[in-house]
């Protein structure tokens, strides 16, 4: 079973392979194939359909973290906090400790340092995430580019770190920057979209299996190509009913 020390520990000795997990089916597939897993806000791009993961709420995150929980026991299983549910200390709490009791190991609020400082010292295992941050960014695309923004992501970095995070994610931005920031923090580096040296590496699943293709960011490597298969599979099943080849006698009682 994998826990926040064991994940720590992993830094510098073995990388660390996180997927974005949504339903129970899909954790019962991964469970102990993967060190972590996310119910990521992504949910709400990829499941829910919306064009922002603003739009997703605690009771979605609820939702899906139970579901997520039911199905998986040997890896850890980490939730956003979404959008709108960590304004103040009192309400990371409070969220935090819903999303625990719904089966998460973990929470990750994008950035502020402040609140995962304080969540951290109430006893709540938290993921730090720098870099784009989905919830509130306006504009999307690569971070940290231009010497001040890179300064500053390595500021933040170093806040999170002394907020007291088990690990970082690190989205969108140039693989020299991660690759400083890996080397400057103790806690494990999980990179999306920041190159080859991090300590860790996370991926949407729906992304890398081939199930949401509207379109595919240059970090993303295809490992399948479900949307083919899926889209086979529903036209047979459409065929066969309507020439009578499905049900037959074998499906039947
Ligand atoms: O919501 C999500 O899927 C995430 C990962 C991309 C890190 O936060």
């Amino acid at each position: 079973m994998r826990t926040v020390s064991s994940i720590r520990a992993m830094k510098g000795k073995e990388k660390i392979s996180v997927l974005t997990c949504y339903d129970y089916s899909f954790a019962s597939l991964m469970d102990g194939k993967v060190d972590i897993l996310l119910i990521g806000d992504s949910l709400g791009n990829v499941v829910l359909g919306y064009d922002r993961t603003r739009h997703v709420t605690m009771a979605d995150m609820l939702r899906h973290t139970a579901a997520v929980s039911r199905g998986a026991s040997h890896t850890l299983i980490a939730a956003d906090l979404p959008y709108g549910s960590y304004e103040t200390a009192k309400e990371a709490l409070k969220n935090s400790h819903a999303l625990l009791k719904a089966g998460a190991h973990a929470v990750k609020p994008e950035h502020k340092p402040e609140i995962a400082a304080f969540l951290v010292k109430e006893g709540v295992p938290v993921m730090g995430h720098i870099g784009l941050l989905p919830q509130t960014a306006t504009k999307y695309g690569v971070q940290g580019k231009d010497e001040a923004a890179a300064k500053q992501l390595v500021k933040d970095a170093k806040a999170l770190e002394r907020a007291g995070v088990f690990s970082l994610v690190l989205e969108s931005i140039p693989s020299s920057l991660a690759r400083e920031i890996t080397h400057g923090v103790s806690v494990p580096t999980i990179g999306i979209g920041a190159g080859p040296d991090c300590d860790g590496q996370v991926l949407v699943s729906y992304d890398m299996l081939g199930l949401f293709t509207k379109f595919k960011p240059k970090f993303v490597r295809r490992y399948a190509q479900l949307d083919r298969e899926i889209v086979r599979a529903v036209e047979q099943y459409t065929q066969d009913v309507k020439k009578g080849a499905f049900p037959t006698k074998e499906y039947s009682f």
